[in-house]
């Protein structure tokens, strides 16, 4: 699946909570979860792939080899405690990471891919993760968590490298 990147319209649109579980969902989160891998990443929300649909992917041990895939449809974060930098970076925003402030510590509820409800406590690396995906499906990415000068240098970079692009035709 073709991942979008900023500045498309599909990544600040919020996308809708899902009300049926059917077959093309089931497609849906395979074809992530693959996009996912192959990109390589350890999260990916529908908006990404062109989905306006609550459902994120994401690896459950991100920091380890091998694969432990997760999908939490309708995600919400109920719980967040304490604080955490963490550089960022995100296969929509192509060759740029900067620190962002979250919460360290998440519970998030939602439904897998069975529509048994399914929470998940997270911390570190993960719960990062967890925020990260869940914001894309509100149409926020994690440059607009960042100061508006370090976005203004990224909106630079990326004019000079769409010209770039370009220029090879
Ligand atoms: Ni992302």
């Amino acid at each position: 699946m073709k991942i979008y990147t900023y500045p498309d319209q599909v990544l600040k649109t919020p996308a809708e909570p899902i009300t049926e579980i059917d077959e093309d969902l089931q497609h849906l989160i395979d074809w992530m979860i693959e996009t996912m891998y192959a990109a390589p990443g350890i999260g990916l929300a529908a908006n990404q792939v062109g989905v306006l649909k609550r459902v994120i992917v994401f690896d459950r041990q991100p920091r380890e080899k091998g694969r432990d895939p997760a999908v939490l449809i309708n995600p919400e974060i109920v719980l967040g405690e304490s604080q955490i930098k963490w550089e960022e970076a995100c296969l929509s925003v192509p060759d740029f990471s900067a620190e962002v402030v979250r919460k360290a510590q998440v519970k998030v509820k939602g439904v897998d891919r069975h529509g048994n409800p399914l929470d998940i406590e997270a911390e570190d690396l993960l719960a990062v993760c967890l925020q990260h995906e869940v914001d894309h499906l509100n149409g926020t990415l994690f440059i607009d968590h960042i100061s508006g000068l370090k976005r203004a240098l990224y909106k630079k970079k990326l004019k000079k490298m769409l010209k770039q692009q370009e220029e090879k035709g």
